[in-house]
């Protein structure tokens, strides 16, 4: 890296333009442990104040990633999940060539919860099945996904199902066809249960998406609230005028 004192772009930029490019040509492969700002300061001759500027703009951009006690690394390129197939974590995994898997946090069978009412057309006296789950893609947390299923579709669920695709059990094992579903995303902050579950810090980004999904028959068989790692993530969509 070579810093211009004499030019007009100032320190902190060059940094982050030098940083960048060699994030982007993979000379800085993703989870590298990157020089600390006292050490980028010495080899400069700058002060730890600019290079304190650079990296957390770059921080704030996605490029690094900080940890508690260990230092800045070199971000890995994010997950890009197209919003307009309805697909399943499973399929989407597969799509990329990587692993899904899940753990199972919960798994209950409650009467539906007040403020799902109008969401799932039910109404107190209808169960539903309760599920959390952590999901995976090769071994790494992704995101936390709490589903409520109505009973009525799903009566022969069992946590052993669950170990793979919510949809392939819908799909092959009820006869159900799944047809379309509204999302809502939401940005937020990861609180301390949910930074413990994902392997992040509490207060990092997460994306909130919740989700009604419809059988052919329009009627809504499942609501699902998800918490999806920011840092791991990025949604994707086209648009036409
Ligand atoms: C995605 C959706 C969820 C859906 C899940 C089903 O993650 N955001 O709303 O419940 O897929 O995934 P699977 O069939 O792998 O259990």
């Amino acid at each position: 890296m070579f810093i211009d004192k004499q030019s007009p772009i100032p320190m902190y930029h060059q940094i982050m333009e030098n940083l960048k490019k060699q994030i982007e040509d993979g000379t800085l492969a993703p989870d590298t442990l990157i020089p600390s700002e006292r050490e980028y300061a010495e080899r400069f001759g700058i002060s730890r104040m600019t290079v304190r500027q650079a990296l957390s703009n770059l921080v704030n951009e996605g490029y690094l990633y900080r940890q508690k006690g260990k230092g800045t690394f070199v971000s890995r390129e994010k997950f890009e999940q197209p919003l307009q197939g309805l697909t399943s974590f499973t399929e989407d995994m597969r799509q990329r060539g990587l692993k899904a898997s899940s753990e199972l946090l919960d798994f209950n069978k409650i009467a539906c919860p007040a403020h799902l009412f109008s969401s799932l057309q039910l109404a107190d006296s209808d169960a539903v099945f309760e599920l959390k789950r952590i999901r995976f893609a090769n071994d790494e947390p992704m995101a936390i996904e709490t589903s409520y299923i109505p009973e009525k579709f799903a009566g022969t669920l069992t946590k052993e199902h669950l170990t793979g695709s919510l949809y392939e059990y819908i799909e092959n094992h009820t006869g159900l066809a799944i047809a379309h579903a509204t999302q809502e995303l939401e940005a937020n902050v990861a609180t301390k249960g949910e930074a413990h579950l994902l392997s992040i810090t509490t207060g990092a980004p997460v994306l909130s998406i919740t989700r009604t999904t419809y059988l052919q028959n329009d009627l809504p068989f499942e609501y699902v609230l998800s918490v999806y790692r920011g840092d791991r993530y990025k949604l994707i969509h086209t648009m036409e005028r």
